[in-house]
């Protein structure tokens, strides 16, 4: 951990302070954000692995770190100080910021609220009004200019389509209904950041905002991102397959293996689950290389190797009057410490599209969801997740005059006291932005 005064965040840089909402708060990657955040914060590490720290984005107004304040929701009770002494009695967390992070993660306990599983009896539009009442608790009570809310949470099965998800009239009555649960916690979660206002990133393959009726809210109303961050294996497959096709070489079969231990493997080894993180993964190289390559993949949960991942990919192509290549490639590294420095790069860009609204540059990130086509841009759009709303589906619907009341209609966002002029419309712009030419530096 060096802190490299030339990467020194000016804390003046933003105004006021920012919050950041992480479902999944008590997991690896959560408590691994808040150990890194902390000790960004106090100049004992700087932006090394952050995409925003890079000459390419050098010019942006980006909050500093030190400017984010910290709560979300989790369902396990352990504490994020256990946890943070937990990753680094594994290795992964050097101990010396978690030890000098002791008061900044304590903060952050207290600030985590219970989330939500799929088994509640309450209406789900009632816990929505929760959720979405403890994100805007938070901002109350530590005056935050707004909170960016970044999905860190286990890996859920995907829903099977149903009309609902077409259809804001029926999902809205299917909400009210206690004896009907018809979005999971993800997407419930994607309805308070709505509710709220509040740019949301979903770093796990969940459906979240993937359904297309909250998509449709969605682009109207936040800034968001996702589908499933791309941080190790499939970052290398995306910078190695544009490069074996453009290179003219016919790519035949891309097989890949992971082995993982940690909170995320052991989820993985549910086959629900997992069969989610498979259709994100291939999706991605599917774009890629073409819908014939063959691309098995398997992931394995192997628990003594805790929070290391390692994967492995043997692509086979053809050359020349036929002949064959192969290329093989193992990739080793901690998950969390891969993945917590894309959460603050997202914090800060959502942050940044929420506070000016379209940006017209958008930036070609290899490191972006594994949703086929979406960059990861200063307006943050993402195509709808294509298992969901993929062709063949139909196109998302018309949304009509949804309010806010407690209970009632699906969410629009709230004016907000310090809302400047012109800010709020800015989304909507954004939106037709996005659908129109990205410009690329
Ligand atoms: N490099 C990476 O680590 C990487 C890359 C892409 C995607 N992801 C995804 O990020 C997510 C988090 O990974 P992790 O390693 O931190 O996993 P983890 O198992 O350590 O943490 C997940 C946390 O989510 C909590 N949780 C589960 N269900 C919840 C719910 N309904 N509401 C609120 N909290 C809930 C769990 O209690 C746990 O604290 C996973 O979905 C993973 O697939 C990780």
């Amino acid at each position: 951990m060096n802190a490299d005064p030339n990467t020194h965040m000016d804390p003046w840089q933003t105004t006021g302070r920012i919050g950041l909402w992480l479902l999944g708060a008590r997991g690896s990657i959560g408590v691994t954000t808040a150990v890194g955040i902390a000790a960004i914060s106090h100049g004992l590490a700087d932006l090394t692995g952050c995409v925003t720290a890079t000459l390419e984005l050098a010019d942006l107004d980006l909050l500093a770190p030190d400017r984010l304040v910290l709560g979300g929701h989790d369902i396990t009770m352990t504490p994020v100080q256990a946890r943070a002494e937990q990753l680094a009695a594994s290795g992964m967390l050097p101990t010396a910021a978690v030890t000098s992070a002791g008061a900044d993660l304590d903060r952050f306990e207290a600030e985590i609220r219970p989330g939500v599983t799929g088994h509640d009896s309450h209406p789900q539009a009632t816990i929505v009004d929760r959720l979405a009442g403890d994100i805007a608790d938070f901002r109350t009570r530590h005056q935050l200019d707004r909170v960016v809310v970044v999905d860190l949470s286990s890996t859920e099965p995907l829903p099977e389509d149903r009309p609902e998800f077409h259809d804001s009239q029926l999902l809205t009555e299917a909400l009210a209904d206690a004896q009907r649960a018809p979005l999971p916690p993800s997407s419930l979660y994607a309805l308070a950041a709505i509710r709220t206002g509040s740019p949301l990133a979903c770093f796990t393959p969940s459906a979240s905002l993937g359904l297309p009726v909250l998509q449709a809210l969605a682009r109207e109303q936040i800034p968001y991102a996702g589908q499933d961050g791309k941080t190790g294996q499939t970052l290398l497959r995306t910078a190695l397959a544009p490069t074996l096709t453009r290179r003219g070489f016919r790519v035949l079969s891309w097989a890949g293996a992971n082995v993982l231990g940690g909170g995320d493997g052991a989820t993985l080894a549910d086959p629900h689950a997992v069969s989610s993180k498979l259709t994100s993964k291939n999706r991605g190289l599917r774009a890629l290389v073409g819908d014939h390559v063959v691309t098995p993949l398997h992931i394995d949960n192997v628990p003594d190797l805790g929070d290391i991942k390692t994967a492995w990919d043997h692509i086979h192509a053809e050359g020349f009057l036929g002949s064959r290549i192969t290329l093989q490639t193992t990739w080793t590294a901690y998950d969390s410490m891969l993945a917590a420095p894309l959460v603050i790069d997202l914090v800060r860009l959502l942050d940044l599209a929420d506070r000016t609204g379209p940006v017209a540059r958008s930036v070609s990130w290899a490191s972006s969801s594994r949703t086929p086509g979406a960059r990861m841009s200063t307006t943050m759009r993402s195509r709808p997740n294509s298992s969901m709303a993929g062709p063949g589906s139909s196109p998302p619907p018309t949304v009509g005059s949804p309010d806010d009341r407690p209970g009632g209609a699906l969410p629009r966002r709230p004016a907000r006291a310090h809302q400047r002029p012109g800010e709020g419309q800015g989304h909507r712009r954004a939106a037709a932005g996005a659908r129109g030419v990205q410009r690329h530096r």
